[in-house]
């Protein structure tokens, strides 16, 4: 085989063979192939996209590149969660113990990653002690005690999609539903679990703005996983505004503790309830979204949600009183209000806005090295459709430097206050099952 023919194939348009998307995958993976027909290839399926079979061959070649998680440890369905990531999404914690709470089995391999704020391992080394830097048989031994836990991403997981994804990067080739697809969906299958609910994300703050592109890719992880044996259904939710108020790694553990006490805010709850539902009836734990939605309800308000989160908490080494007591986690120096400069009612929240701004105060990492300052970042008092009177505070500024002119300035700039009427943006978009 030679990979020529390969990239001309897919340039005229012809769907690739199992065999030939192999051949691309080991050679390039090995440095057999150069970067140079790498490039003309993903540029060939960016423009000519690829069937339904062959995203899932593609899938299947970038798992089989690298490590691949066995849970088979692990009694039961291991139902897995994957957001297309927005900004003060603070589902994963929340979802994991209150999920867990109903004896799912919820075997986690979380990262750090980049963005406005840290990923979920960052969010929980907010609380003093907590590590997620245990081993494959401490974690299986932890998931079947506890029904929870979470690792930090180790070994070698899909290396063809790390090498692929980089050349994407500098090749415009980003922008591809299924190079996007197979991305996502290789690393969700390496990771092990059996079932999958996807949360995609559509609106300023995520990577699909447009709902109609959020559909597509939702179609087609859906069809990937499920060609390849892992249950999968998808969500689409909205992330035009933040999810909840907290945006910020110890504010949103912080969210998240009321909200498994059942008084979080409103938006974040019911999308845990939606998401968490899915997961329960694809373990097979409930018969119905309506018996798992009740179920889960009420470990909400009867604190089992909440005692589940302190065991997962104190197993890995954090200090569960912290849930108790949440002053204990990192605070910042300074608290300062953002007050509206006139009355209204708010109609916009611009989510990757608001990203930026908590990214400034330190919350995010720009680069793989930088360090993250868990205490800061924004709460926010308003959401869309609230009212707000010239002189009241739109949202807390948390820093831990004084002067936060340049934080304030950002924020101002994206949201905006109207006299007319405000139409409320949907929290659940759709909901995918079949492709
Ligand atoms: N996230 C991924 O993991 N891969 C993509 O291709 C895009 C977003
Ligand atoms: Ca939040």
């Amino acid at each position: 085989m030679r990979i020529y023919d390969v990239i001309e194939k897919k340039r005229d348009g012809q769907p690739l063979t199992k065999e030939e998307i192999q051949f691309f995958i080991d050679g390039y993976t090995n440095d057999d192939i150069p970067d140079y027909q790498a490039s003309a290839l993903l540029m060939a399926i960016y423009f000519q996209d690829m069937t339904e079979e062959e995203r899932a061959n593609l899938t299947t070649a970038m798992v089989e590149s690298g490590d691949k998680i066995d849970l088979s440890a692990i009694s039961g369905i291991k139902v897995d969660k994957h957001s297309t990531g927005g900004v003060g999404d603070t589902t994963t914690l929340i979802l994991a113990p209150m999920v867990a709470s109903l004896g799912v089995a919820i075997a986690k391999m979380s990262g750090r990653g980049l963005g406005h704020t840290g990923g979920t391992i960052d969010k929980l080394e907010a609380v003093p002690g907590f590590h997620a830097e245990i081993t494959n048989s401490e974690f299986i031994d932890l998931v079947n005690k506890n029904k929870v836990a979470v690792v930090g991403q180790s070994g070698n997981l899909t290396p063809a999609d790390k090498k692929i994804y980089g050349l994407r990067d500098v090749t415009a080739t980003v922008n591809s539903i299924p190079l996007i697809a197979s991305s996502i969906m290789s690393k969700k299958i390496a990771s092990g679990a059996d079932a999958i609910v996807l949360d995609v994300k559509t609106g300023a703050g995520a990577f699909m703005k447009d709902i109609n592109e959020a559909k597509e890719l939702a179609g087609a992880m859906v069809s990937i996983g499920n060609q390849v044996g892992r249950n999968t259904m998808a969500v689409i939710s909205d992330m035009s505004q933040p999810l909840g108020n907290a945006i910020g790694n110890a504010l949103e553990v912080k969210e998240a503790i009321e909200t498994l006490q059942g008084k979080g805010p409103e938006d974040l709850t019911e999308l845990c309830l939606t998401l968490g539902s899915q997961m329960v009836v694809l373990a097979n734990k409930a018969n119905s979204l309506e018996e798992a939605r009740v179920s889960l309800k009420e470990n909400l308000m009867n604190g089992k949600a909440f005692e589940q989160f302190k065991i997962f908490l104190a197993s890995q080494g954090g200090e569960a009183n912290v849930a108790d007591s949440p002053e204990l986690l990192p605070q910042a120096d300074h608290k300062i209000e953002l007050l509206s400069k006139q009355s209204g009612t708010v109609e916009k929240i611009i989510a990757d806005d608001i990203g930026t701004a908590a990214m400034m105060l330190g919350a995010g990492r720009a680069t793989k090295d930088s360090e993250i300052d868990l205490a800061v970042g924004i709460v926010l008092h308003k959401k869309i459709g609230d009212d707000v009177k010239e002189g009241e505070s739109l949202l807390t500024i948390h820093s831990s430097r004084q002067d936060v002119e340049d934080v304030k300035e950002k924020l101002y700039a994206s949201i905006s206050i109207s006299n007319a009427a405000v139409k409320i943006p949907k929290l659940v978009h759709d909901t995918i099952t079949k492709y």
